[in-house]
């Protein structure tokens, strides 16, 4: 295994000790609780997450902040996935190496626990204790409220779903997939600038562009060639439900060279931060040289 591999694997542990703790400690129904749990415990690269923490880290922003933002990314990133698997949408079986919410439970149960996600990661952001200034929590808010809502990731899965019945244009497959895989990602990159209180976050919102959309062609590439085990979700599931990707739209080489082009534009926009963002550098690397 690399060191970076061996790090993010390591990361993801530890966030998930901390995570499973946010969790509200008492139910009123143990079902909803054992899903919720579930759907979190069966685990993930936790990316967003890692993205959030070193920016900030680089930043100088206060850890015990930055994690609470963290755990809000995930739980959105974890809803918009137990959605994204029901039979109304992409009809999966298996997520993270185990049964989708949906087939361990039922679909009922998965709608309810990617809405109890969604509501929990606003709860975490508006409480004080996520940043004492509440200018900053309210900026937090409305940011993943654009990210994730209509003109965000949720306006992506909707294009999404129609792309599979219709030709798309070049335009038209950019901004399906800013929108359901970017917009979670832009999040990600802008919230440890915000949580510092930086007045120009242009930066970070650029490298997070060229970041997302390397990251979702890298995601459609796994689909093609990747080993299903090591993904621990079904593979060659896009050409049979005519999903358009950058990946059918140019082929698999074309999209490779892409996505290496948009990693090395991100890497570009971190130079002013010099050796500081080294391990920020070898995360964005990741994103494209990664197996899962
Ligand atoms: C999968 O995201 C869904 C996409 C947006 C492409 P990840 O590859 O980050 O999934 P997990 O969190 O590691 O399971
Ligand atoms: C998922 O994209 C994007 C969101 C859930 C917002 P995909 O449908 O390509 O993700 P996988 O391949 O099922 O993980
Ligand atoms: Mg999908
Ligand atoms: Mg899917
Ligand atoms: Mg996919």
């Amino acid at each position: 295994m690399q060191k970076i591999e061996k790090f993010i694997f390591n990361f993801a542990e530890k966030f998930d000790n901390y995570f499973l703790k946010l969790l509200p400690s008492n139910y009123y129904s143990p079902k909803l609780h054992d899903a919720m749990e579930y759907s979190i415990s069966v685990g993930g690269k936790r990316l967003r997450p890692l993205f959030l923490l070193e920016i900030s880290r680089m930043l100088g922003v206060k850890k015990k902040l930055a994690l609470r933002a963290a755990a809000a990314i995930e739980l959105i990133h974890c809803y918009s996935l137990v959605h994204d698997d029901l039979p109304a949408m992409d009809d999966d079986d298996l997520r993270r190496g185990h049964k989708t919410c949906h087939k361990k439970f039922d679909d009922a149960t998965a709608i309810l626990v990617g809405d109890a996600f969604q509501s929990l990661a606003f709860e975490i952001l508006s409480d004080k204790k996520t940043h004492p200034n509440p200018e900053v929590r309210c900026d937090l808010i409305n940011q993943l409220s654009i990210a994730a809502g209509p003109l965000g990731m949720v306006g992506g899965q909707m294009l999404d779903l129609v792309a599979e019945k219709k030709k798309l244009s070049l335009n038209e497959i950019l901004l399906l997939q800013k929108l359901k895989t970017g917009e979670l990602f832009r999040f990600a990159c802008i919230a440890g600038p915000i949580l510092s209180e930086l007045k120009n976050i242009k930066i970070f919102v650029n490298y997070s562009k060229n970041l997302g959309l390397a990251f979702q062609i890298k995601d459609d590439l796994l689909d093609i060639e990747g080993d299903e085990k090591k993904m621990g979700k079904k593979t060659k599931k896009d050409l049979s439900r005519g999903k358009e990707t950058l990946v059918s739209f140019y082929g698999l080489a074309k999209a490779k060279k892409m996505s290496q082009e948009l990693i090395k534009n991100s890497v570009n926009l971190l130079k002013p931060f010099g050796i500081k963002s080294k391990r920020l550098i070898e995360l964005t690397n990741f994103v494209i040289s990664r197996n899962k």
